[in-house]
């Protein structure tokens, strides 16, 4: 298998875990560039189900090597419950599982400014953060006072600990929130580091090496490109870049590392928390999808938002991912759907808009223009082969295809491990 960089091409749960475990036979390595526990990504095989947060999808398999990367921001505390509860259920971990000793460390006091933060806002201008600490350890680590995965094994932890929690407990009792207690503060990070101190390393070292060496890496992406940062719904995004140009970044691997990139993308759209969203339906329709797709927070348990397939945020995200080909996942979720609509443009004071408009009150004032397509009314979920696909299922994923202007590479329709259907790559 070619180096592959996986990313989300909407706002989130494409499923990129469970494609990223179906690929994960063919790698060598299975690397995580940005995020943190904000990302869920599940993986269910036979009775089994698994919702990883920090770790990387490629966990499951034994023989696997995986890297948390210096571009993600690590609750050490979540990771060592994390990674007890894998090794509880035997997968095992010591000796394949590797921490970046330059990825930030989500404090607890993160957390808590992250929940301040939110509540302080008005209904409007909330972001619906996983509330994970995720946006103020990024902000810290661009601000130059961030703690890193290697200063928890400092001898002068507790003191650099103390110093920091004095200035976030003076931002705290701003947003009227209680101050946290240094000792406890201390202690808690104090024992998951004593944990965690044989996984954490040098990966830049570790990934060129194995780089140099031949093996396949695959890049596992969280969060989606319309949550990045930079290419997203800002302000209603995340805090890094989950799009193809922060995996770089993101392990200190070179840009030609990366063979090729494949975008995991819905046959329709989900977003949780806040923030424009074109294609929503907030009707039965809405609602059926919800159901069938069991859209539900992997992460806070939220109802996610759902709606129509909409090609205008595939084709951007094409665009800025340089996507080779589709992971096109949940396809059976429009089973049961008589007519089944695909946004093809956006309309906007009476101009048409082909692509994804950076102007956040441009875009909640888009309409969507949809295209119309007959559903296959018939269940194919226990299909076992992309041939015995119903006519017009294949003719709706070839119409994503082709108004999206990317080839199929994969096609999942249930979340298990067999029902995916390597297509061209
Ligand atoms: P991720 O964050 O991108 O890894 O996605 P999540 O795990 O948060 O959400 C995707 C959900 O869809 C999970 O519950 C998966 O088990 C499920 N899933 C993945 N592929 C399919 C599919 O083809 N069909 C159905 N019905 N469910 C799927
Ligand atoms: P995976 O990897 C879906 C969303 C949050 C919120 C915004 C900012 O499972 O696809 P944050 O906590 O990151 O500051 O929240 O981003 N969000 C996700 N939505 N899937 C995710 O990850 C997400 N990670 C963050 O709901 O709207
Ligand atoms: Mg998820």
């Amino acid at each position: 298998m070619a180096n592959t960089l996986l990313i989300g091409a909407q706002w989130g749960d494409e499923g990129k875990g469970k494609v990223v475990d179906f690929l994960s036979q063919n790698a060598d390595i299975v690397v995580r560039y940005q995020g943190g526990s904000n990302a869920g990504h599940t993986i269910e095989i036979g009775a089994e189900r698994y919702v990883l947060h920090l770790v990387p999808s490629g966990i499951l398999y034994p023989d696997k090597t995986c890297v948390i990367g210096n571009g993600l921001v690590i609750d050490p505390v979540g990771l060592v419950k994390e990674i007890k509860e894998l090794n509880a259920r035997g997968i095992m971990t010591a000796g394949r599982l590797h921490v970046s000793d330059r990825a930030h460390v989500v404090a607890p006091y993160h957390k808590a400014v992250d929940a301040a933060s939110e509540n302080k806002l008005a209904v409007g201008a909330k972001i619906g953060t996983t509330q994970r600490g995720i946006g103020p350890t990024y902000a810290d680590k661009a601000n130059r006072t961030g703690l890193r995965m290697g200063d928890l094994l400092d001898p002068a932890l507790k003191t650099l600990l103390a110093g920091r929690l004095a200035q976030k407990n003076e931002l705290l009792a701003t947003l009227g929130a209680a101050p946290l207690e240094a000792a406890k503060v201390y202690a808690e990070i104090h024992e998951a580091a004593l944990f965690l101190t044989p996984y954490i390393t040098d990966t830049v070292k570790l990934l060129n090496d194995a780089y140099r060496a031949k093996k396949e890496i695959l890049f596992e992406g969280a969060q989606g490109t319309m949550l990045d940062i930079d290419f997203g719904t800002y302000p209603f995004v995340t805090s890094s870049n989950p799009t193809s140009g922060g995996a770089c970044v993101g392990t200190g691997l070179p840009p030609r590392s990366v063979e090729r990139v494949l975008g995991v993308i819905k046959a329709y759209t989900t977003r949780v928390g806040e923030g424009p969203f074109p294609t929503e339906l907030l009707d039965a329709t809405g609602e059926g999808l919800r159901k069938r797709g069991r859209e539900f927070g992997a992460t806070t348990g939220r109802p996610r938002r759902c709606g129509w397939f909409d090609a205008v945020v595939g084709r951007y995200s094409a665009m800025v991912n340089g996507v080779d080909y589709w992971a096109i996942t949940k396809l059976d979720v429009l089973d049961e759907m008589e007519t089944i609509k695909v946004c093809v443009a956006y309309e906007c004071d009476g101009k048409r808009h082909e692509t994804v408009p950076a102007s956040i009150s441009i875009l909640e004032r888009c309409k969507p223009i949809y295209k119309e397509f007959p559903g296959w009314m018939s269940p194919t979920s226990q299909i076992k082969r992309y041939e015995d696909l119903p006519v017009k299922a294949k003719e709706y994923v070839k119409a994503l295809c082709d108004i999206t202007g990317v080839p199929l590479g994969v096609l999942s329709v249930s979340p298990q491990r067999e029902s995916t259907f390597r297509i061209a790559i």
